[in-house]
């Protein structure tokens, strides 16, 4: 992470708070890039931020949401955004349906807006696999189609992406769209690991998966995923456009897969796997996702972490912080 140092950039980091950005921010600020965090939240439930030295960082309570908010605040002069505030929950938005507009679409367009008025700066921003929805083949480039998705999750991050391409072409933007696969680190208070930790540490006889087990994704380690999203906005400085790029570690795991890593960083032995049904997880999720990462290779970026080894990381990250952090 070196590359801009010579020029000292400035960074704006939107949900800030928040486990993929948090890790962003500290790799910023441990680099003395200059740093201004935004989340929704009072800097005193941005506990991931806590340990950081106060001086370094400049953090500010915003919704991004709302769009007078977002154009008051927007600093000047800024060198990269890296919008990584969302609803990042994929499961709610199929009770709360407003959830992925109001905190996804909506905040992405006062980004923009707050970018085209004041130039110069490039934004980096978090897409997903959801994007790809449920049609076959499973293995998908950047470039294949349709992007049918199947959650209110991945249709606000389409809108979004639609949104920064023509952004881009109609006002000489600069972005990079990252479709991340599942992330994985200590610090995640939701998701596979954190579910299978909390269950296991109330029940070790037995675990119950959601779903058939069958279940295969992209898995990619936070660490890594901030080295790729750090070399991916490097990639595009200096240039007008849009890219996007899938981001994972290569290859998939099933839900069983990651049930026995996980028993076992536990030190658990012969757990017996119980799936919960014959399908997928909940509404709007995706059997497969198997993310193509051939584009990202070519940039001669290599993840430090086979999937594997990612699970087994961040389970043990959990352990050491309790499992509920
Ligand atoms: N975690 C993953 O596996 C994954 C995969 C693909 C893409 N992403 C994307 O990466 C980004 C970060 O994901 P995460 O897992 O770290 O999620 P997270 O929930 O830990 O972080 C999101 C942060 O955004 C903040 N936020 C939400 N709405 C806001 C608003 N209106 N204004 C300001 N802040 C707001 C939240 O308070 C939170 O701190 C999201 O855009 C998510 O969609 C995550």
């Amino acid at each position: 992470m070196t590359a801009d140092r010579g020029k000292k950039s400035t960074h704006l980091v939107t949900g800030a708070g928040g486990f993929f950005a948090s890790h962003l921010v500290k790799r910023l600020v441990a680099e003395e890039y200059s740093v201004l965090a935004w989340d929704v939240v009072p800097w005193e439930e941005a506990s991931r931020l806590h340990d950081l030295p106060a001086a370094q960082l400049h953090y500010e309570q915003i919704d991004v949401g709302d769009a007078s908010s977002v154009a008051r605040h927007f600093p000047t002069g800024t060198d990269v955004v890296w919008h990584f505030a969302a609803n990042a929950d994929i499961p709610a938005g199929a009770t709360q349906t407003a959830l992925d507009v109001r905190h996804g679409l909506a905040p992405t367009q006062q980004i923009l807006e707050a970018m085209r008025k004041s130039k110069g700066t490039r934004l980096v921003f978090p897409s997903s696999s959801a994007v790809y929805g449920i049609e076959e083949p499973h293995r998908r480039s950047e470039v294949d189609g349709p992007f049918l998705p199947v959650s209110l999750y991945g249709a606000a991050k389409v809108g979004c992406e639609a949104l920064i391409s023509a952004y881009c072409h109609c006002f000489g933007l600069s972005a990079v769209i990252l479709r991340f696969g599942n992330l994985l680190g200590g610090s995640m208070r939701r998701g596979i690991l954190h579910d299978f930790i909390a269950k296991l540490r109330e029940n070790d006889a037995e675990l119950t998966v959601l779903g058939s087990g069958q279940q295969r994704k992209s898995y990619v380690l936070v660490d890594d995923c901030v080295d790729a999203s750090w070399l991916l906005s490097q990639h595009r400085a200096g240039r007008a456009g849009c890219e996007v790029y899938n981001v994972a570690a290569g290859g998939t795991l099933s839900v069983l897969q990651i049930a026995e890593l996980v028993t076992s960083e536990m030190g658990l032995v012969g757990v017996p796997v119980r799936p919960a049904g014959d399908g997928t997880s909940w509404v709007g999720d995706q059997p497969v996702i198997d993310l193509d990462i051939t584009k990202l290779l070519a940039l001669g970026w290599r993840p430090r972490h086979s999937p594997e080894q990612a699970v087994r990381v961040a389970t043990r990250r959990l352990l050491e912080q309790g499992g509920s952090s």
